[in-house]
């Protein structure tokens, strides 16, 4: 019997994380299944990739029932997988009440409902090969929240609150989920919010990391039974103070 190959799935593979994410599970795994809308650059990606693993490029709109169906149907032919990322992801930078509700409503598809589906859809085969990684990728404004960043923030609780009580139902069929929280990366997420006024120099230098650096941090996190990862020393930093404060509110209720 032929050897299985072992195989990762990725959303958003067509730029940023979502590449990164493939280039370094090139290494562990034979087969790539890069899912994004545009398609010439996941060619150009399968094109780099070429006579390191085999890359199945899958063009889909996870905003909509008929690119996640796809996605599933790809999972389904071209898998089982070993590794699911649902890294793909975009935030309209605004007050709630003055931006479209429509744009907040597919971002609440994406990060939410697609993930949800795509894990639905791998974890059974997951659990017949015996075991299975599966990284959300969250972000730090799950745990800090931000004026402008409302359902953004929200929706990447969610992911977190998720993956958490995922991994307690899956343990034991040796699955493996991590939420994913970065702080600021280096790609093209806030090229959108600049023409909403978000300004990169006004971030300091040292909070922005480069994708090889976030992708290294969550891949070597995979085995140590940690679900919420938080790459970069200050942003675990962050995260903790935010944490605590938080706590400390609720153990002193002022009013
Ligand atoms: N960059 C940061 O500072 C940062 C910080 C924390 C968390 N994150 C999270 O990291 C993840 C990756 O973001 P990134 O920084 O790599 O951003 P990016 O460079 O803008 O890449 C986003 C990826 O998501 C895909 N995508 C967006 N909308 C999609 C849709 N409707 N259907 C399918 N794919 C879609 C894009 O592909 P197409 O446009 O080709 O469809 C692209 O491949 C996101 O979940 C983001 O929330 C980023």
């Amino acid at each position: 019997m032929a050897e299985r190959k072992r195989t990762a799935l990725v959303t958003g593979a067509s730029a940023g994380l979502g590449v990164e994410y493939c280039r370094q599970l090139a290494q562990r795994c034979e087969v790539i299944i890069a899912v994004a809308r545009r398609a010439d650059r996941l060619q150009v990606l399968a094109q780099e990739l070429s006579g390191v693993c085999e890359v199945h490029c899958i063009e889909a709109d996870l905003t909509t029932v008929e690119g996640v169906t796809r996605t599933v149907e790809a999972l389904r032919q071209k898998g089982p997988v070993d590794y699911l990322v649902n890294n793909a992801g975009f935030a309209p930078l605004g007050q709630f009440v003055e931006t479209p509700l429509h744009e907040q409503r597919d971002m609440l598809n994406l990060h939410c409902e697609a993930t949800m589906t795509l894990c639905r859809a791998a974890i059974p085969f997951m659990c017949e090969l015996g075991g299975g990684s599966i990284i959300n990728v969250s972000s730090l404004g799950a745990l800090v929240p931000s004026k402008g960043l409302a359902v953004y923030g929200a929706t990447k609780a969610f992911l977190n609150y998720f993956s958490q009580a995922l991994q307690a139902e899956v343990a034991a069929d040796g699955i493996e989920v991590q939420a994913l929280c970065p702080g600021y990366i280096r790609t093209e997420f806030h090229d959108a919010m600049v023409a909403e006024g978000f300004e990169r120099e006004r971030i300091p230098t040292e909070m922005w990391m480069d994708p090889e650096a976030v992708v290294e941090a969550s891949l070597s996190a995979l085995g140590t039974g940690r679900v919420v990862v938080v790459p970069g020393e200050g942003n675990g930093e962050l995260a903790r103070a935010v944490l605590a404060s938080q706590l400390e509110d609720f153990q002193n209720p002022a009013v």
